[in-house]
Order: C-alpha cells, then structure tokens, then sequence
C-alpha cells in the first residue's frame, strides 16, 4: 500500500477558522484516521496562506507590521484544530523560512526551463480572490463576480510571466490519462475552461512587497497563488518528499470548488514545468450555509465551531464532526441546521449507538457476571454476520473513495442491524429458559459488534469511539495503530471483563434542546466590525459558552441609549464601514463606525433615532479612526434591518 498524503487549503489568516475551514480540515482528518486504521503510512497537512495584498492591507488597517498580524491570526488555526481532534502531522505557515526556500527553488526549476518571462501586465485584479481577472469574470457594474463588495483595482506594471498556454494540451492529456480531478462535474468544468483558452499568467507584483521575494529579481514579488500552492510540495522537503509525493504516495488535495481552477490548472502546470510528478487527486467539495442561510462574514463568526465543539451536551467535538460528516455528501453543497443537528445526535449517536451499548452492557451486567461471554453461532448469527461484514466492506470502499457520509451511513447502518438483531434474538427470553449457551452467544456477538463500531467510528468521532472501547475494556485506538484494525470479527476476547458502564450520548429532552438552540443559534446578528469578532478567539472570555439566562444587574449594565444620527459617510477602503456622528444627548456627538455600508447608504441614515450600545469600551480601526459604541441591527450584513426608536424618544434616553 503507497502512502497516502491528504491536504487541506491553506487558509488565509484575515478570517479565524469558521465552519467552511473547519469542515474540509476535519474531512481530512478523518481521512487521514481512516488510512491508519488500515495500517496505512498517512500524513495530513494543513496550514495558514499568509502573504499578498489582502494581508498586507489587512495588517496596516490594524496598525500592525505584516509579520506581527500574520503571527497572531496564524496561530488562531493551530490552536483551534486540536479543540476539533484534528491532528495534523504538520501546519505549515508560508511566512515559514523552510518555504520560502524552497519555493525559490520551485520557481528557479521553472525559469530554468524557459517557462517564465519578463513582460507587462494591465487588467484587473481582485484582491478578495487575489486573482486577475478579464472584463468577461466582471458584472456589469465592473465588479467580481465573487466579491461585488470590494473595489476591483486595475493594475498596470512589469509583471514576471509564467507560459501558462503551452501547457493547454498537456493538461488535457492528463485529465483525460487520469482520475485527478473529483466529483466528475467538476472536472467536466475544468475541462471545459481549459478547452476555452489559457492565456500566460501573471506571477509577480512590483506594488507591493508582502511576498517572497523573485530569485534575483528583488523589487518583484511572487503572486500568492505561486507561494501559496506550492506549501503541499515544499512542506514534505527533501526528506519526506520521496516517501509521500507521486508516484510512490498517493497525494489527495481537498479544497473547496471556489479554488478549484488554481489546483487543476495553475498548479499542475507549474509541477509539470518544474519536471515533477503531478498529485493523484484534486477533490472539490461544496459549500455549507448555517440554517438555510449564506455563511456571510458575520454569520461565521457567529457560528464559530470551537463553540460547537464545546457543547459537550451534543457530543462536544465528536459531535460536531459526526454531523458535518455525515449529513454533508462530501462533494455537494450542504446545510448545517442547528435543530437537525440536535435531532439526529438524539437519534444516530444517542438511540442508535449509545442506546446499543448501553443495552448490551446492561445485558451483561445482568446475564453473563459483566464477562465476554463465549461464542457459538446458530442461523441468527450467520445471517447477522454475512448482513454486517457487507456494512464493513461498504464502509471501507466509501473511505477509500472519499465519502464520508457513505461511510457514517454504512456504519450507522450496522449499529442499527444490531439493534434488530437483539429484538430478534430476544437474550433476556433465552435467560429465562436457561438456554445460557444462546445468552452467551448473543451477547458475544454484540460485544464483537460494538467493538468493530468503536474502530469504525474512530475516524469520525475518535474521542467517543475511544470511551466507547473502554467500556469494553479495550484499549485506545492510537497505540495499536501501525497494523491492519478494521474490523475482522474474530472473536477473540473471551473471558475478558468488561469496564463500567456509562450513558455515551445521553440524549437532548426538549428543554435542554431548547436552552442549546437559544445559546448555539445566531438569532441577531450585530453589524460586523471590520476586524476579526473577539467572540472566536480561543481562551477569550466572550468564547465561553453563553449562559442562557442573566440577571437583571448583567442587563443592566449595557447602557443602551437613543441615538440621533447626525451625521455619516463611507470609510474610504473599507466596504463596509460607515463613520457616523450619534448624538446621545451628550456635550457632542459621537464617532462610531459601524459596518453598515453594504445594507445602507450614508445619506439614508442621517436623521434616524438609532439604539446605540454607550458603554462599549472604545474600537481602534486604524488611521486614527476610533469608534465610541455600537449600533444594534439585525439580519445578515448586506441586508441589515436597524433598531430604531420612535421620534417621541429623546437622544441619550436610556432603554430599560
Ligand atoms: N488561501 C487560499 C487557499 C490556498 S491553497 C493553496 C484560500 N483560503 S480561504 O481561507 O479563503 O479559503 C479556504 C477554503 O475555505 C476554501 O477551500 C473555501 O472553499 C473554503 N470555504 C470558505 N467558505 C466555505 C463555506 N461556507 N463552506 C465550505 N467551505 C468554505 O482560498
């Protein structure tokens, strides 16, 4: 067996980890468990994208050099992915010296081989997408079709060239000579592109010099996307490279299908230029919303998943993951649904799994001194066992095949044959003839079964199918790794006692279900400021998990206040801000900044009565602009609703 490499995005660090980046991280994750199970060398890489105009604009918003911003965000995904079990085997930041090494080296291999050019570029440029773009990936209105809210910039400078349209044929001889490109409407989009034209592309910028340096070419840096794909090649080094890059590993690359273009066809010709071997597989999964509803910026830090691994009430991390897993055909589009969420933790891990163990232990307890009984098969059992070793087989082919949720499905399926099989089987009846023989058999085979869900579960939910294991006095996953562990029912732990029985996934009632959605749902949400919400950072107080009820001196002490706009214009470079002047009944009105400029025009706002949070302690946007308190508002950042109050109330009048 190769070994198998898989590999997330690198995430750019001007967003914390939310959802989307959580979901593909996780995938790899439990990928990477998987191909261990199976005995298999498996590596898993993710990582932080931290060069580029973005950043660099991003950090002198902030006050900040490029380095202290892009350390501080950086670190935010490497703290973030353990609360999740995600265990990368190594995180790569490409501000890291190893990878500016050896992307030169890269690009070196490439000019080397007449590939890159010196020459002039004047388009447009999306610094949302940090892509180029022509006038046909513009609307109507000159805007990027990804990023309508951001300016698009025309650039006009000496750019170095890469010959991107001599390698139009041979990347079509390549998809059409391998699987590298999944799900198979993507790759027929791929195709198609292709197929439409390549033009060179454009892989240094002089503007600016947040980047690594062109090798002898200083005063050009290389484009992000260059620096950035190169992280799954220049992370493994000359010491790894051998063992996981083709065509000795199988190499996976997981990204979302809104950077499928740069994966397929940037960074293969670019391998293919440097004369190195190509990655196997270039999967593209969908997007998720949260409730039905588009994750805008606000919504995903709203729903920030370190809370929802906190929620130890629904599975805590493990939870999480299983539902992301599962209910998402890895591939398509999904929802993430709150309610659902509760609803199918109750019924998949707690009446299903939890309720199997639970029931066995019980029965064991009872009718066989808490010992792993002896086997002895009947008709019952065979049937049982032909029916559960083709959920086993179906689940390894959808691991093996990259589907998850076909995966979850199988296994679940299997819990759930057991669960009949005990009705059918009936162990407390046999107990009551005295037929212990057939007891025994039957809660062997149940015992063999929950020990093969432990293994079969351990990608998704490693922590639960690890205290699962030791109820059954079996012992952690981890250590045993190395050889082949999926399951084999082998029956071979007779005799053993078992461990002390507890509920594994106690299960939600409908008063707790409703604390959860009142504490887990975004109901309102408040205009987005333009830095990254406090509310995501790990350890920081407002990421505890909210209490549902608060006293009446906790509401008493936001000062909520009647504001008359004065006055209010636009933040130049920044889409979404408006600085607005609020007369609260004070000496002067207030400056306070608030990210409203996607939902209303400066004008439409002077003369509302607004409801103003007075006491917020005050927010440094940069550049001298400093905002004193908060406006409230509700719905998604480009189609806000405000909290008004009516002419009769007075500005600076308190609400109680
Ligand atoms: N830095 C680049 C990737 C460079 S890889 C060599 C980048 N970073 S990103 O942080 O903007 O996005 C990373 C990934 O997050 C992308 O694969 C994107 O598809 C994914 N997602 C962002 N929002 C998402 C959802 N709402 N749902 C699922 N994935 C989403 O692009």
């Amino acid at each position: 067996m190769r070994p198998f490499y898989v590999t997330t995005p690198i995430y750019y660090v001007n967003d914390v980890p939310h959802l989307g980046t959580a979901y593909t991280t996780i995938v790899a994750d439990a990928l990477r468990r998987y191909h261990l199970l199976r005995g298999r060398d498996a590596r898993m890489l993710t990582g932080t994208d931290e060069h580029g105009l973005k950043l660099e604009r991003e950090a002198v918003a902030r006050d900040m050099t490029p380095k202290q911003f892009v350390d501080e965000m950086s670190a935010r995904f490497r703290d973030a992915w353990p609360k999740l079990l995600i265990e990368p085997d190594d995180f790569i930041r490409t501000t890291d010296e190893r990878h500016e090494t050896l992307v030169k080296d890269l690009w070196a291999r490439i000019a080397e081989r007449g590939d890159i050019y010196l020459g002039h570029y004047e388009d447009w440029y999306c610094v949302g997408c940090e892509s180029f773009k022509t006038a046909k990936d513009l609307d109507e209105h000159k805007r990027c079709l990804l990023h309508p809210n951001l300016e698009i910039e025309r650039i006009n400078e000496e750019t170095y060239f890469f010959k991107l349209k001599d390698y139009e044929t041979k990347l079509l001889d390549f998809y059409d000579a391998h699987p590298f490109i999944e799900p198979e409407s993507r790759r027929n989009e791929v195709i198609s592109f292709v197929k439409s034209g390549l033009k060179d592309l454009s892989v240094s910028r002089t503007s600016f010099t947040w980047g690594i340096q062109v090798p002898n070419d200083p005063k050009h840096v290389m484009y992000v996307w260059f620096d950035a794909l190169s992280n799954y090649w220049t992370s493994l080094g000359a010491r790894l490279r051998d063992r996981y890059w083709e065509p000795n590993g199988e190499v996976v690359h997981l990204v979302g299908k809104d950077i499928l273009r740069f994966h397929t066809v940037y960074w293969p010709a670019f391998l293919m230029s440097a004369g190195l071997p190509l990655p196997t597989k270039v999967f593209a999964h969908g997007f998720l919303t949260v409730d039905g509803q588009k994750m805008s910026k606000s919504l995903r830090n709203a729903v920030d998943p370190l809370r929802l691994a906190a929620t130890e009430e629904v599975g805590g991390p493990d939870g999480l993951r299983y539902q992301l897993l599962r209910y998402v055909a890895f591939g398509q589009d999904g929802d993430f649904d709150h309610q659902a969420m509760i609803e199918r933790y109750n019924a998949d891990l707690g009446k299903n799994l939890g309720n199997l163990l639970s029931r066995t232990l019980g029965l064991c307890a009872k009718l066989t001194g808490n010992k792993v009984p002896s086997y002895k098969a009947t008709a019952l059992e065979e049937e049982f066992l032909a029916q559960a070793r083709v959920h086993v087989d179906a689940a390894a082919t959808a691991w093996g095949a990259l589907q998850p949720h076909r995966a979850l499905e199988e296994t679940f399926a299997l819990s759930s044959l057991a669960n009949q099989y005990v009705d059918r089987a009936a162990p407390w009846a046999e107990a009551k003839k005295g037929n212990q023989e057939r007891v025994d058999a039957i809660l062997a085979l149940l015992l063999e079964t929950l020990d093969a869900l432990s293994v079969m579960t351990w990608p998704a939910i490693p922590r639960k199918a690890d205290a699962l294991r030791a109820q059954l006095a079996l012992p952690p996953v981890a250590p045993a790794l190395g050889k082949e562990l999926w399951p084999s029912f082998s029956f071979s732990r007779a005799g053993r006692t078992l461990g002390a029985a507890s509920a594994l996934f106690p299960t939600v009632d409908k008063d707790l279900e409703k604390v959860l959605l009142d504490r887990l749902q975004p109901k309102t949400e408040l205009p987005a400021p333009a830095a990254p919400t406090t509310s995501t950072v790990p350890g920081h107080p407002s990421a505890a998990v909210a209490s549902s009820a608060i006293t009446y001196d906790q509401f008493a002490s936001v000062d909520l206040r009647v504001g008359l706009v004065k006055s209010a214009k636009r933040v130049p470079k920044k889409d979404k801000l408006l600085e607005l002047e609020v007369d609260l009944g004070e000496e002067k009105p207030r400056t306070i900044i608030a990210g409203l400029a996607l939902s209303f025009s400066a004008e439409s706002l002077v003369g509302q009565r607004v409801i103003v949070v007075a006491n917020l302690a005050p927010r440094d946007f940069g550049k001298g602009l400093v905002s004193h308190g908060m406006l409230l508002a509700t719905g998604p950042s480009e189609k806000l609703v405000l909290a008004t109050a009516p002419e009769s109330a007075a500005p600076g009048a308190k609400l109680k």
